[in-house]
């Protein structure tokens, strides 16, 4: 029935009184048992110009509940700051600058930007983004938004294994953590790469079969049928048209937003003395400290060599890498069972982990690399002894927990809360 409402609402709005059943789009992809008797729509919206102005609060009060009558919930608009989130200051000015400087021969986090020259962050184009990953109009039913299943409290990942579609079909793999999406040369998305670039990728989930279910044509229509849209693709483009490039462009954007630079290990770097390095012994506790060594540093030097592949200051990856979760291939994953690492930021909520879903909590994947490595025959050569068996890294208790309390420090509360990625809708 929401495109019963839908059709009533949006013909209240613009004061419709005639050819009401032209207000009901013909060419979504609904079931035809949901589609509204045109003649009861028309009855409910006359003489109820209820969304002008004039409007008494008693007919208000009598509108609402007629719209609760009608059954399911009544379409939401967004609820906006009056003037935008600076995300351009979030993702971009006020990137700190140990994101920008980095040891000599090495490349700092800026420099594995992979933002295309015409999709730069702008704030209307972020905003429009956000409404996007929020609205469940994305999907073929109403079921599901991009964020049913990258929810921001859990680091924009899902804590089922894998996830719900819009039919409550389940997804392949387990959904990916969003942060720092931004910094991966590769450029490439999804756990095996399939996405050539992020613009691609946002577009995908919308016409998955199991995940959105829509096709892009319906997304422009129904999108246009909204009464919220034409000012955010204005404001974010020019003017008020609807194309599957700018829908992908916007949510582009606001996913590129959610850089990850304010958890505990960066405060390390910016309490730091410039040009002296960060200050870890004042920030970090005694064992998270001994972890980030361990992270960090590579075996030859009493470290477990973690920042081979998840690298740099933000704790990315620089391409796919099979560490050997098992002795055949069940997946593919990229080729060779190869899969991508999403940056380790905000780990300690996000679980459970791998490609799919496979360990419940932290101290299951570092017993992973610990004794749990299998000596696939495209393990990656990082794991692989020089006798060629399959890495042990024989880790005592205190160790393993010591790993686990780094990992912790890459938490970051502010992009887990900031209202510049929330959701914008009103509780339904
Ligand atoms: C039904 C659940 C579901 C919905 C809805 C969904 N996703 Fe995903 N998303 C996933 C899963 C699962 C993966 C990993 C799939 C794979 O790699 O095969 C993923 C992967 C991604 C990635 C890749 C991240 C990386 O590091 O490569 C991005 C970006 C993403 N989704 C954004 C979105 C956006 C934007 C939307 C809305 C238009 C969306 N998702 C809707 C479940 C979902
Ligand atoms: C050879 C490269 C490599 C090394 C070395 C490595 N990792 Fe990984 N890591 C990966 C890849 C690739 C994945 C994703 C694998 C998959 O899902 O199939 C991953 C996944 C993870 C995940 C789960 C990520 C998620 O979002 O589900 C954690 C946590 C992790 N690694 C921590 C560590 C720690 C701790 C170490 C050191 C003990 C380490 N890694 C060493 C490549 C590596």
């Amino acid at each position: 029935m929401w495109i019963a409402r839908l059709s009533l609402l949006l013909c209240l709005t613009l004061l419709i009184t005639a050819a009401l059943s032209g207000c009901v789009p013909d060419e979504l992809p609904v079931n035809p048992d949901d589609l509204p008797d045109t003649e009861q729509t028309a009855e409910e919206s006359d003489g109820e110009e209820t969304a002008s102005d004039e409007t008494s609060a008693e007919e208000t009060e009598e509108e609402n509940t007629d719209l609760e009558d009608a059954g399911d919930d009544a379409i939401a608009s967004p609820i906006l700051p009056t003037v935008e989130f600076d995300y351009v200051a979030y993702a971009d000015t006020n990137l700190p600058a140990h994101f920008r400087n980095a040891p000599a021969g090495t490349a700092s986090v800026v420099q594995q930007d992979n933002t295309p020259a015409d999709n730069a962050i702008s704030n209307s184009g972020a905003t429009l983004g956000r409404v996007l990953f929020y609205d469940v109009n994305l999907s073929a039913n109403n079921a599901v938004s991009c964020a049913s299943c990258h929810q921001q409290a859990v680091g924009f990942s899902d804590a089922a294994v894998l996830s719900e579609g819009f039919q409550g079909g389940l997804t392949g793999r387990h959904s990916m953590a969003l942060s720092n999406n931004r910094f991966y040369t590769p450029g490439h998305f999804f756990w095996d790469h399939r996405a050539d670039t992020l613009e691609d990728q946002v577009l995908m989930p919308i016409q998955d079969s199991v995940e959105m279910g829509m096709t892009l044509d319906d997304l422009v229509v129904k999108l246009a049928e909204l009464p919220y849209y034409d000012a955010l693709f204005t404001n974010a483009f020019g003017d008020a048209e609807i194309t599957a490039d700018r829908i992908s462009k916007a949510l582009a954007q606001f996913n590129r937003a959610m850089v990850s630079y304010q958890s505990k290990y960066d405060q390390a770097f910016t309490q730091g003395v410039p040009g002296q390095g960060p200050d870890f012994a004042s920030v970090f506790s005694a064992d998270e400290e001994a972890g980030r060594l361990l992270f960090e540093q590579t075996p030859a030097n009493g470290g477990v060599g973690c920042a081979g592949c998840h690298t740099g200051v933000a704790q990315t990856a620089t391409q796919a890498h099979n560490i050997g979760l098992e002795l055949e291939d069940t997946d593919e994953g990229a080729g060779n069972g190869e899969f991508k690492v999403p940056s380790l930021r905000n780990i300690a909520v996000s679980a459970p982990y791998m490609h799919d879903g496979r360990f419940a909590n932290l101290a299951e994947v570092i017993e992973h690399y610990n004794s749990g490595i299998q000596n696939n025959a495209n393990l990656d050569s990082v794991l692989r002894r020089p006798n060629g068996q399959p890495v042990r890294l024989n880790l005592s208790q205190t160790q393993k927990q010591q790993l686990e309390a780094f990992l912790h420090t890459l938490t970051d509360s502010t992009l887990l809360t900031s209202p510049l990625f929330a959701d914008p809708f009103p509780a339904q």
